[in-house]
Parts: structure tokens; sequence; C-alpha cells
């Protein structure tokens, strides 16, 4: 009799667990739901009015300029290059070829300015000249080579300044962009043709202190 008189009581229980563990179970899913959203979305950058996808990790910029650094050298084993970055966006790579340059080398910087947005304007404004360079070895440290325009303007005032030698080193160039003929002596990343940011590549002012470089999604 007393067992009798327990056993609506139990049920009732029984059925409360089971609305408890519903719940919990649809708690649980929108939980993983809203931390995989959560996950993609940090993988995403926005810059501006534009979204950017991950492309190229800091390990991998990193490799590259080392093995760079190392056959430069191994070219200018008899002389002192003067390495000359192009502001802005080379300034991450200049920074990162002469640490790993394992040789004696000067550094010099010059301003060109040809982008707008997402591409080249095709004219060409000089910021900030160069100086100095008469009679030396000079490597061009582009942060990246599209139409060539730049490195064509960089040529004429190297040429002008009578160096003793000059070469080009990027640290992305992108082959199908290229419309020039000089050869690009030194490449980190050979990249498709897409608008890319970090590392010292910026759109519209922003990206460029990433460690690492993202596309255009
Ligand atoms: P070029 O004169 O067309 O070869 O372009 C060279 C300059 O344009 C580079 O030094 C960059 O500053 C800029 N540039 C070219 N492509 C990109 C890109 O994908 N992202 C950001 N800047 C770029
Ligand atoms: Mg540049």
């Amino acid at each position: 009799m007393p067992l009798l008189s327990l056993t609506p009581f139990v049920d009732a229980k029984i059925i409360l667990f089971k609305r408890i563990n519903e719940k919990i179970g649809f708690l649980s899913v929108i939980l993983i739901f809203a931390k995989n959203r959560v996950k993609t979305q940090s993988y995403m950058l926005q810059l501006h009015d534009l979204t950017f996808i991950p492309f190229i990790s800091s390990a991998e910029i990193e490799e590259s300029i080392k093995k760079l650094a190392q056959k430069i050298s191994v070219d200018y084993k008899e002389k002192i290059p003067v390495f000359l970055g192009v502001l802005n966006g080379a300034y991450q790579f200049t920074a990162a070829l002469t640490q790993f340059y394992p040789g004696d080398c000067e550094v010099e910087f010059t301003k060109l300015k040809s982008y707008e947005g997402t591409s080249s304007t095709g004219t060409i404004q000089s910021l900030i000249g160069v100086d100095n360079l008469k009679g030396k070895d000079v490597i061009v440290v582009e942060d990246i080579v599209d139409t060539g325009n730049t490195i064509s303007e960089i040529i004429k005032i190297l040429e002008k300044e009578a160096v003793a030698s000059y070469k080009i080193a990027t640290l992305c160039y992108k082959p199908v962009a290229y419309k020039k003929s000089h050869k690009i002596d030194y490449i980190g990343l050979e990249i498709p043709n897409k608008f890319i940011v970090g590392y010292g590549l910026d759109y519209d002012g922003l990206g460029r202190n990433l460690p690492e470089i993202y596309q255009l999604k």
C-alpha cells in the first residue's frame, strides 16, 4: 500500500528529470553552435568595408625571409650591400630580412606611393628620395611587386644615382599582374592576383601591423 501511494510521485520526478535533460541538450546544441560561430569569425578580419581571411602564416613568412637572406648573403659574400626598403609597405620585410642577413650590410629607405584603396593608380609619387647610394651595391626591398610600375620608377632613380649595381628583392610577387620585363631577382612568396594585407601591406592605412598575411574574402 505505501509503495502504491509513492508511484505518482516517482513518475512526476522522472518526467521532471526528462524535461530538464531535454532543455540541457537543447542548450548545449546552442552553445556549440555559438562557439563555432565565434571561432569562424575570429579567423576573419574586417578592415574598413572589406573582409579578409588568413592566407600566409607568420611562420611561413619568416621561413621564406630566412631563405632569401641566406641566398643574398651567398651572392654578396665579397660585397657590403645596401638594403633599400620601400616605405611604407616594406618596413616589416626590411627589418626581418636585415636581421636574418648573416653579414655586413647597410640599410636605407625611400618612400613611394602608387596604390589607392585596392588598386594601383599607375602614377608613382616619390615622397622620400634616395641619398648616399653612388657607387653602392643596392638591393631594393619591396613588400610586393604587382604591376611593376613602382619597381620601374625605382630603377630609373637608381640609374640616375650611378649606383655600382642593383637587384630587386620582394616578399610577395603577383606574376599574373606583372607588366614589366625587368627580372625580379629575389622572390619570397609567389601569390595569385589577389589583394592582400598584413606584414606591412595595407588597405587604406590599416593592416600593416599584422604579423601574418590575409587575402580579400
Ligand atoms: P606596383 O607598382 O603595381 O608593382 O605595386 C607596388 C605597390 O603597390 C606595393 O609596393 C604595395 O605598396 C602596393 N600593392 C600592390 N599590391 C598590393 C596588395 O595586394 N595589397 C596591398 N598593397 C599592394
Ligand atoms: Mg610598397
